[in-house]
């Protein structure tokens, strides 16, 4: 994965340059500071590797990678204060940092920058370029409500959990693959197909997200293990466990009456023995192998092909 890592780090740098100075600092601040804690910068590689996949260099499409990095940013500190994590890759959220009305307004803000750094893509291809974004924003915020409104839902089907990913997550990933593939002047139909490998590789990515929710090393994945099960998302081994759990074990998997170490360990141990993160992990590989049917159909550089299909297959295996 070498011209990833070479992408990665080119957004890393140019994060650094950022200056976002101004006043009141504790509105600033916070955005340096989430923006400082690194992350795996996947959705910016994506965009640039999706402007060299069509011939442009990877540099021309900067300042829209650096917005869409901004926006999943200004998404991740408004997601903290529902989730009510206290932890964000290892480090305090910002709500916690400072309290919840800074992160709310700093997340606007964040908002507002990222679209002053996509309005610096080239004339031509902005109305696409922000046609497609803003219908991304959108969708993301409807994702989330629908996330937030399931915790409260006993019964949720898997395919609107589906549904509810491909909105607060993988359209995202859709929409920077998209953006790198017109900023380099690409089709509409060649930027549409690439945007379709995103969002099929994004559902597999929430999955794997998910996964790690209940499974993963707290040290590695940076964030505090179980807050899903506490939050009563309804992920989709919550939803494969509801359908197939006994009343004695439905209770368990729905109970809030006990400690919440004890309750991580009881549904983690119900996900495993029904069977819910096989099926979590069997339907995972089934969106990643459609989301290689996508990038097959590409016209663009075969290298960099081969770099995306073992990039997308990283984000699926991966621990962080
Ligand atoms: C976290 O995204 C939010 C999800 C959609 C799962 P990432 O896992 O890409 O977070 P960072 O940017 O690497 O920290
Ligand atoms: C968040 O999903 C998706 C967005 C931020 C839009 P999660 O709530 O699962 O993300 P994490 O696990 O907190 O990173
Ligand atoms: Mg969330
Ligand atoms: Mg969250
Ligand atoms: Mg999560």
């Amino acid at each position: 994965m070498q011209l990833i890592e070479g992408y990665t780090q080119l957004i890393e740098k140019a994060i650094a340059k950022q200056q976002f100075q101004g006043q009141p600092r504790n509105l600033y601040e916070p955005i340096s500071y989430i923006l400082s804690l690194g992350g795996k910068r996947l959705r910016p590689a994506l965009t640039l590797a999706a402007c060299e996949l069509y011939g442009s260099k990877a540099t021309e499409a900067l300042d829209a990678a650096l917005a869409i990095e901004i926006f999943h940013n200004f998404s991740l500190v408004h997601d903290d204060i529902m989730d009510k994590a206290d932890l964000r890759r290892g480090q305090a959220t910002v709500h916690k940092k400072w309290n919840q009305d800074i992160a709310i307004l700093s997340g606007d803000a964040m908002l507002v920058k990222a679209y002053q750094y996509l309005a610096k893509v080239d004339t031509q291809v902005l109305p696409a370029v922000l046609e497609v974004f803003s219908q991304t924003a959108i969708e993301v915020c409807e994702g989330q409500q629908l996330d937030v409104n399931f915790e409260t839902q006993d019964q949720v089907l898997e395919a609107d959990y589906i549904e509810m990913i491909r909105l607060k997550t993988s359209v995202l990933l859709g929409c920077a693959l998209k953006i790198g593939a017109l900023v380099a002047g690409a089709s509409s139909v060649e930027a549409e197909n690439l945007y379709h490998f995103g969002e099929k590789i994004g559902i597999a990515f929430q999955i794997q997200d998910d996964i790690l929710d209940a499974f993963g090393e707290p040290e590695k994945f940076g964030k505090t293990p179980g807050g899903d099960i506490l939050n009563n998302k309804k992920t989709i081994m919550m939803i494969h466990a509801l359908n197939h759990a006994n009343d004695d074990q439905q209770l368990h998997l729905l109970a809030s009456n006990i400690q919440a170490a004890e309750k991580i360990k009881t549904v983690q141990e119900l996900f495993v023995s029904l069977g819910s993160k096989a099926h979590a992990m069997r339907v995972m590989d089934r969106f990643y192998q459609e989301a290689l049917v996508h990038l097959e159909k590409s016209n663009g550089k075969d290298a960099l092909k081969k770099e995306l299909a073992t990039f997308a297959e990283w984000l699926i295996k991966r621990d962080l």
